[in-house]
């Protein structure tokens, strides 16, 4: 393959970045009065406004030639199609087969992953129902109240994500909880509110042996046992979501009680498969269906619109101009949602987990950077800690404002306000405020001319700070499905643009394998005289304590 830095159109986007390196959005807006018109995408429910960018037409069509030169196209068609595009894992990425509704079957190693994604989700639905109408009780017959899910990264984020962001739809006699921390502590804080007799325990994990998941699903079910005194109330109290069926026998559930995962789902693509039973509990099996409904909405989208009009291919080549060619080095989300509290968080793993890499798909090390470390705050929130740094700071951190046109409350002022500072925030970032402004406005005030040129330079904002901005019409399940599947498209095409592999995770693995040998040296107390001298100090220092 030919790298990306030879591609004409990579070479063009280079003398763009270095010719335009002080284009003024503002400017742009003033030389073009339909630039708002040009440079939105509205769905039925959903507007992608990327007008409030650093980019003119030229660069704009620089970077839908650049995406056309990596054949995104036929990337994407191979993605659908089951091709092994996680090629380190040998592995097909079939996320957007669970959100399908086509009744074709769909054969991935000569099996049909349709039949297999049906037949999961009637189990899904028949278990819903057998919960929510207390057909499936505790061991004593105790109808369910309590789901306490155990796992970790992505079989923790999406399901912890949306059950936090859909609670106005939520059944109403069941509580969600969420264990993923192996500090001891958070699984105790839980084991205090709930009643073993009324509990059911989700443990979430792909693979069945992720260290942290496992040591909490062990703590939970000898807690069960501690009150039951009987093996056989596993059954009733402990359900399983992995592909590792050897190992959730070995544990002790039930295969009945496991529900299936498969190699082409991803952890963090994962909350359209099993691992979403938490979801699909607590808000109930239909809102489960509006979720996928919105996912497969956007695959169609992704799929069929023309790459200009294509959201997440715009967002992909927005973020990549910004890491890559004006090294802008982090991006931030800001939701004006509360429903979305837990949204940066979840896209934090999707995003970097994906694509924070820095070797091509050929193994050689690139020579651009990739993307931008992310991070956010519901918006209100941010105002009042790090916006003085989005506004004032030397750095440019390029940011996703997302809003809703309709709130879930009535309070109607409380929404007017909330999003009087999503519009607000999102046009002062770019308007910024100039001298000239700031010493009228100080001599507005009557402030002397002393204290207007000691006061100007701290009140200067110089703007131009490029923002994206998401309106849905109402956080619904569907839309919440449809915000989702954005970003993973919009994650899947930085990977095509970066030539990087976004499937696979290898960089997690060295602190797992490190942990486990730390973790044997700790139990055996016996410390390796070959590792750094910090390592040891450090592990010595806290066994000396411990031991006092
Ligand atoms: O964080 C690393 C990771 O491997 C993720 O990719 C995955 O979502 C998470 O750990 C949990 O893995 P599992 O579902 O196998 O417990």
């Amino acid at each position: 393959m030919t790298s990306r830095t030879q591609l004409t159109s990579w070479q063009r986007l280079t003398s763009l970045a270095d010719k335009y390196q002080n284009l003024n959005i503002m400017s742009e807006f003033q030389d073009d009065p339909k630039r708002f018109d040009k440079h939105h995408v509205a769905l039925d429910n959903l507007m992608f406004d990327y007008s409030k960018n650093q980019f003119n037409d030229e660069i704009f069509n620089a970077l839908v030639n650049y995406a056309k030169e990596c054949d995104i196209e036929k990337a994407r068609d191979d993605m659908f199609s089951g091709a092994k595009i996680n090629q380190t894992e040998k592995r097909a990425v079939l996320h957007t087969a669970l959100r399908s509704t086509s009744t074709e079957p769909f054969l991935v190693d000569e099996i049909d992953i349709r039949e297999q994604i049906n037949a999961e989700l009637d189990k899904i639905k028949s278990f819903v129902k057998d919960i929510h109408q207390g057909a499936h009780t505790g061991y004593c017959g105790k109808t369910i109240t309590d789901i306490v899910s155990i796992g970790v990264g992505g079989s923790n984020l999406g399901p912890e994500m949306v059950c936090n962001a859909l609670e106005n739809y939520a059944h109403d006699t069941l509580t969600v909880h969420f264990v993923s921390n192996v500090d001891g502590e958070q699984i105790s804080q839980i084991l205090k509110r709930v009643d073993p007799t009324s509990t059911l325990f989700i443990v979430a994990s792909k693979t069945f042996t992720t260290s942290e998941t496992m040591t909490n699903a062990a703590t939970a079910k000898q807690w069960l046992l501690n009150h039951y005194q009987n093996e056989q109330a596993i059954a009733k109290h402990f359900i399983a979501v992995s592909s590792n069926l050897d190992k959730v026998a070995s544990f002790g559930i039930d295969p009945n009680n496991t529900f299936a995962m498969w190699d082409w789902v991803g952890g963090r693509f994962s909350l359209w498969s099993a691992i979403a039973l938490p979801i699909a509990l607590y808000l109930g099996f239909e809102n489960f269906q509006r979720i996928l409904a919105g996912g497969e909405n956007i695959d169609q989208h992704f799929v069929s619109a023309p790459l200009t009009q294509n959201i997440p291919v715009i967002m992909a080549l927005l973020s990549f101009w910004h890491a890559t060619f004006l090294n802008h080095q982090s991006q931030v989300i800001l939701p004006y949602d509360q429903a979305l509290t837990k949204f940066p968080a979840y896209l934090q793993q999707a995003e970097m987990e994906s694509n924070g890499k820095s070797v091509s798909t050929d193994g050689t090390p690139l020579p651009y950077p990739t993307v931008a470390a992310l991070w956010g705050e519901i918006g209100i929130n941010g105002q009042h800690a790090f916006y003085q740094y989005l506004h004032q700071s030397a750095n440019v951190v390029p940011a996703d404002f997302i809003g809703s046109i309709h709130s879930h409350t009535a309070l109607d002022n409380h929404h007017q306000i909330l999003m009087a500072n999503f519009f607000a925030q999102s046009q002062g970032l770019m308007t910024g405020v100039d001298e000239s402004q700031v010493k009228a406005q100080l001599k507005e005030k009557g402030l002397k001319n002393e204290e207007i040129i000691t006061l100007t330079p701290h009140k200067v904002h110089v703007g131009n700070k490029p923002t994206n901005t998401l309106l849905v019409d109402k956080l619904t399940p569907f839309a919440l499905g449809q915000l989702v599947a954005i970003y993973e498209h919009k994650i899947f095409t930085q990977g095509v643009l970066l030539d990087i592999y976004s499937f696979d995770q290898w960089g997690v693995e060295l602190g797992k394998v490190l942990a486990k040998d730390v973790e044997k040296q700790l139990a055996e107390q016996e410390i390796d005289n070959n590792q750094d001298s910090s390592t040891q100090g450090l592990l010595n220092y806290f066994l000396n304590k411990q031991r006092q």
